[in-house]
């Protein structure tokens, strides 16, 4: 499974790129907003950083307002996603994006034929939104798992990606439902390596190794 990490803040993901780990970027305008920042000047240093596919979110609703914004943001890098909302106007950009080669990422995803409708107009992506669903009383995870027999039935080729993503238990169900992608904050990614027994056993290693070292003869 791929993993995305979903912010639009440069040093974390500077940092988090530096561990390997990361295939690429999911952004949206609550991040972008976050950092206080031009979106511009925000997107240029993402992709100037990585090379693996950056999401890019447009503002309009109408499809030739969706399709203009996602051609000019295509034209910041060739590794731009154009992440564009599952609503009418948002499925009619995307098929006309596809059909330019553009990739897009269907955003704000929460049910399985919103999911079919955007495999049916040629998204790249989808992104089911886990965690609200969870906030709302749902199983979030049975959204990926519908979306994946679906998916799997007719051979689509858009790839799920997992997102509002809350916590390293969401990133295990979303493997283990067969997502191709998972997007998730700096600070669940940093928990994927925790786990309290690896502390501990190092520790004792270490503190082995000393004693072993010290008494050699
Ligand atoms: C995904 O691409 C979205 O940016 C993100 O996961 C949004 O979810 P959240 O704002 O609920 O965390």
């Amino acid at each position: 499974m791929k993993l995305f990490i979903d912010t639009a803040d440069v040093a974390q993901i500077k940092e988090a790129w530096s561990w390997g780990i990361i295939d690429g970027v999911t952004t949206n305008p609550t991040h972008v907003m976050k950092t206080g920042r031009r979106p511009e000047d925000v997107y240029r240093e993402i992709l100037a950083l990585v090379d693996g596919p950056v999401s890019l979110e447009t503002i309009a609703t109408d499809a030739a307002g969706i399709v203009a914004e996602g051609r000019a943001l295509a034209r910041l890098g060739p590794n731009v996603v154009v992440k564009v909302p599952v609503i009418r106007e948002g499925l009619k950009a995307v098929k006309a994006l596809s059909a330019e080669g553009i990739k897009t990422n269907v955003t704000l995803n929460f049910s399985p034929l919103q999911a079919l409708l955007a495999a049916k107009c040629g998204a790249t992506y989808i992104s089911p939104f886990v965690g609200r669903l969870d906030a709302a009383g749902h199983v979030g995870m049975d959204l990926v798992r519908q979306i994946r027999t679906i998916y799997d039935n007719y051979d689509y080729p858009t790839q799920i990606l997992t997102a509002a993503v809350r916590h390293p238990e969401h990133v295990l169900q979303a493997a283990l439902a067969g997502s191709d992608v998972c997007t998730m904050f700096f600070d669940v990614l940093k928990q994927l390596y925790d786990h309290p027994m690896t502390d501990l056993g190092l520790d004792i290693f270490l503190k082995d190794w000393a004693k072993a070292t010290s008494q050699a003869k």
